[in-house]
C-alpha cells in the first residue's frame, strides 16, 4: 500500500501544487475484494498530500467498495470492480510499458495525452506481459538501473515537463 500511495504522490503532486493534466490508476490484487481498479484524477482530486498515510487512506476507500461499477469514493478519487485487461481497455493509445531494457525515453516520440505501465516490486507476470504486449506501442527506459515505480514516475514527469 506504501508503494502505490508513493505512486499516485509522484503521479499528481508537483510542489505545493497537483498536476491537473495526470491521472494515476493502480491495479490492486490484494485483500479484501481483488481485483480492484483506483482512479485518481488530477483535475478534481481534493486532500491529495504529500504523506503516505493520508494517500494509503484514500485508496482503502476505494478498496472497502464491493460494486464493479466505478465510483467515487471522495472528490477525484474512484474505484471499481476489475484487473489489467479492464484497466487497459479504457485507455487510448500511445500506452507505453516502463522497462529498464526498452528505447531510452530521452529520444522516444510520446505525443500529448499518452500511458505510461508500471510494475510494482515484482515484475509483471507472463500472462500480463502477454496482454501488455497487445496494447502497448513500446517499451519505454528511463536508464539501466532498475529503479523504484515512484522514482521512474518522477523521471518521466520531469521528461514530460522539460519538452512542455
Ligand atoms: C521496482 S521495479 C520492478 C522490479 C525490478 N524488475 C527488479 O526486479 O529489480 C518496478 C517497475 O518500475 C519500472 N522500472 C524500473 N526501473 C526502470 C527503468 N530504469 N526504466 C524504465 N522503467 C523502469 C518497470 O516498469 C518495473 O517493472
Amino acid at each position: 500500500m506504501d508503494l502505490v500511495a508513493q505512486c499516485a504522490v509522484a503521479s499528481l503532486l508537483v510542489s505545493h501544487a497537483v498536476r491537473a493534466d495526470a491521472e494515476f490508476v493502480a491495479v490492486l490484487l490484494g485483500p479484501p475484494r481483488p481485483p480492484r481498479i483506483v482512479r485518481f484524477v488530477g483535475a478534481e482530486v481534493r486532500g491529495l498530500n504529500p504523506d503516505e498515510r493520508s494517500t494509503a487512506s484514500l485508496l482503502r476507500k476505494a478498496l472497502a467498495e464491493e460494486g464493479l461499477a466505478e465510483r467515487s469514493v471522495h472528490a477525484g478519487v474512484y474505484g471499481r470492480g476489475g484487473g489489467l485487461r479492464d484497466a487497459l481497455a479504457t485507455i487510448q493509445p500511445p500506452i507505453f510499458l516502463m522497462d529498464e531494457g526498452g528505447e531510452d525515453l530521452r529520444g522516444s516520440r510520446l505525443g500529448s495525452d499518452v500511458t505510461f505501465v508500471l510494475s510494482d516490486h515484482k515484475d509483471f507476470t507472463a500472462e500480463e506481459r502477454a496482454l501488455l504486449a497487445a496494447v502497448t506501442t513500446a517499451k519505454l527506459s528511463v536508464g539501466p538501473r532498475a529503479l523504484q515505480a515512484d522514482q521512474v514516475i518522477a523521471v518521466v514527469h520531469n521528461e514530460l515537463d522539460r519538452r512542455a
